[in-house]
């Protein structure tokens, strides 16, 4: 019987067709047309279901307890969803557990590039680049320089607030004290694998109070939904800044486009926002707030990069060995 996984879509790092791992022939097939994954995988030949031992995923594509029910009844022999992304808050994994199929991320290798878009961001709103671009842009002139056109804020001396100190959080870390920033983390949210001495890790109060600039780089999960709202706004310094590179729902939009509007916040930048990929109406218009369309991970090398780790653990899938990226043990 072939060997068949299939691909949500075209990603950097994956091929395409027939195959050859470890000596078996294995058969990716790039899923075409259709709504949702299940849609899609419905549309393949009852041959190639009967054989799909793997499904590469995208964090686009959710996966609840029902959908995968309902997968596994359309591919009884798969084994494996790799997802090509470090966050897999679009896979119920412990239901994916319970069907005996392992899901996979891809750790370690986009923290680079999502700390150096962190930064852009940090940049961009402190610097208010955005605005200033824009009128070049639209108009082809600005106002002209004067002591008071464009002013925005400095970065050193600042203190930076990191929620969520992984990977990601750690590269941000280093690049900001490079920026003369002073670095704290949130000590609540801290995970086993935080264990550096470079950054403080300060008691929640503590670290509202003294942050400058929020960023948030933890996971999705039910902890951490809704984790920056209106309370723990409110007690960010006014004129303090937020980023978010992690995932929108962490924040609660509408709170925080009450604390832009009212000017306690003196600026935000998301890269990922709630219900992407539109913008909500909450966070329409708003003069100080950039929003970018999830590019944290977005360069080639580091795509092609993640590309590696979803094929890591599909030749474990054809060898039969451990997932090394396996996150539902
Ligand atoms: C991830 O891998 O989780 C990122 O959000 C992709 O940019």
């Amino acid at each position: 019987m072939q060997r068949v996984v299939f691909v949500s879509a075209k990603c950097e790092g994956i091929p395409d067709g027939i195959n050859l791992i470890s000596d078996a022939t294995v058969h990716f097939v790039h899923l075409t047309e259709g709504r949702t994954l299940l849609e899609r995988i419905g549309r393949c030949s009852a041959a190639q279901k009967a054989s799909a031992e793997g499904v590469v995923t995208l964090l686009t594509d959710t996966l609840t307890a029902a959908d995968l029910i309902e997968i596994k009844t359309q591919l009884p022999r798969l084994k494996l969803i790799a997802n090509y992304a470090v966050g897999y808050n679009n896979v119920d994994v412990d239901a994916a557990r319970s069907s005996g199929i392992a899901v996979s991320n891809t750790p370690h290798v986009l923290g680079d590039a999502t700390a150096d878009l962190t930064l852009t961001l940090i940049l961009m709103v402190a610097r208010r680049i955005f605005p200033s671009a824009l009128e070049i842009h639209e108009h082809g002139r600005f106002a002209g320089w004067s002591p008071s056109y464009g002013l925005g804020k400095d970065l050193h001396g600042k203190t930076l607030g990191i929620v969520g100190l992984g990977v990601i959080g750690l590269r941000v870390a280093r690049r900001a004290q490079a920026f003369g920033m002073k670095v704290v983390a949130l000590q609540s949210l801290r995970s086993a694998a935080d264990s550096n001495d470079e950054v403080v890790r300060l008691p929640e109060e503590q670290f509202l109070k003294e942050t400058d600039v929020l960023s948030l780089h933890c996971p999705l999960t039910p902890q951490t939904r809704g984790w920056l709202n209106a309370a723990r706004l409110g007690k960010l310094k006014k004129g303090s800044m937020v980023i978010n590179t992690a995932r929108g729902d962490v924040v609660d939009e509408t709170a925080l486009a009450e604390a832009l509007r009212s000017g306690h916040l003196y600026g935000a930048g998301l890269d990922v926002f709630c219900g992407e990929p539109v913008v909500s109406e909450a966070l329409r218009g708003l003069p100080n707030l950039l929003i970018l369309p999830h590019l944290g991970s977005a360069t080639a090398e580091t795509r092609a990069a993640m590309g590696g780790r979803v094929m890591d653990n599909i030749r474990s899938l054809v060898t039969g060995n451990p997932f090394p990226n396996q996150v539902n043990r």
